[in-house]
């Protein structure tokens, strides 16, 4: 037999061998997205993820110069886009956040700060495919100065102080039975009807069936 058909052979069963124990694997685990992805899948995904980002991002440096203004509107941007799955002060403790695969890292630890400023750029842009990280970028030029904001501000995550996190909980999106209090609260002080109770949370809030 020719040393390329042996080797193509070699090659085919070593693939198939693999994806049996794919299929054995997921029909055991399923595809929850609970679960907290192994050691090793994170290790090989993280660094396939990180050549790939580097390669697009090389070119791309900081025009910005960290400023409390920009921390400001980073962190404002923040809490309204971000905090839902990163939360406030960028754990990634959330309730999305939780049951996602792979779940949102702590922003304030190794992994996420030596990131490079261009990768941080281009994560925000385009997010992580087959993630929850979502891609912010709409290509014009303020959606990109937002974008470096933010980067400034998740470099200033780890000195996060209580002032700043007791402001951005004021920032946070309000859940929608909290928006109908307040239209209600509104409408009374204008002298409307007095304000019923608030609306009942359109989801039952999942708790207790949880292990
Ligand atoms: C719907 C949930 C969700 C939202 C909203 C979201 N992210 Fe993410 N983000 C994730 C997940 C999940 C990851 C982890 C992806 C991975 O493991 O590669 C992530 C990863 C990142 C990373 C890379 C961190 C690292 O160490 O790998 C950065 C930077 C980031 N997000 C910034 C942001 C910013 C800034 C915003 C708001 C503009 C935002 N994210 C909004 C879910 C979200």
């Amino acid at each position: 037999m020719r040393p390329v058909v042996k080797a193509a052979g070699i090659l085919a069963g070593i693939g198939a061998a693999v994806g049996i124990l794919a299929f054995i694997y997921l029909m055991n685990t399923g595809l929850s997205a609970r679960e907290t992805p192994g050691a090793l899948e994170t290790a090989l995904a993280l660094r396939a993820r990180n050549l790939t980002i580097g390669w697009h991002a090389r070119k791309v440096t900081n025009p910005t110069q960290s400023n409390p203004e920009l921390l400001a509107q980073g962190r404002e941007h923040f809490a309204d886009h971000c905090a839902t799955c990163h939360a406030n002060d960028g754990s990634g403790n959330t309730d999305f956040g939780r049951g996602m695969f792979p779940k949102p890292p702590d922003m304030r630890l190794a992994r996420t700060q030596q990131l490079s400023d261009g990768e941080m750029f281009y994560i925000i842009e385009n997010g992580i495919r087959f993630t929850g990280m979502p891609g912010f970028g709409t290509g014009d030029t303020s959606a990109k100065s937002s974008s470096w904001a933010l980067v400034n501000f998740i470099r200033h995550l780890p000195q996060l102080t209580e002032e700043e996190l007791s402001e951005m909980e004021g920032l946070n999106p309000a859940p929608p039975a909290e928006i109908e209090r307040r239209l209600q609260e509104r409408q009374f002080m204008q002298g409307g009807d007095s304000p019923k109770p608030a609306m009942p949370m359109p989801m039952p809030p999942h708790k207790g069936d949880h292990k």
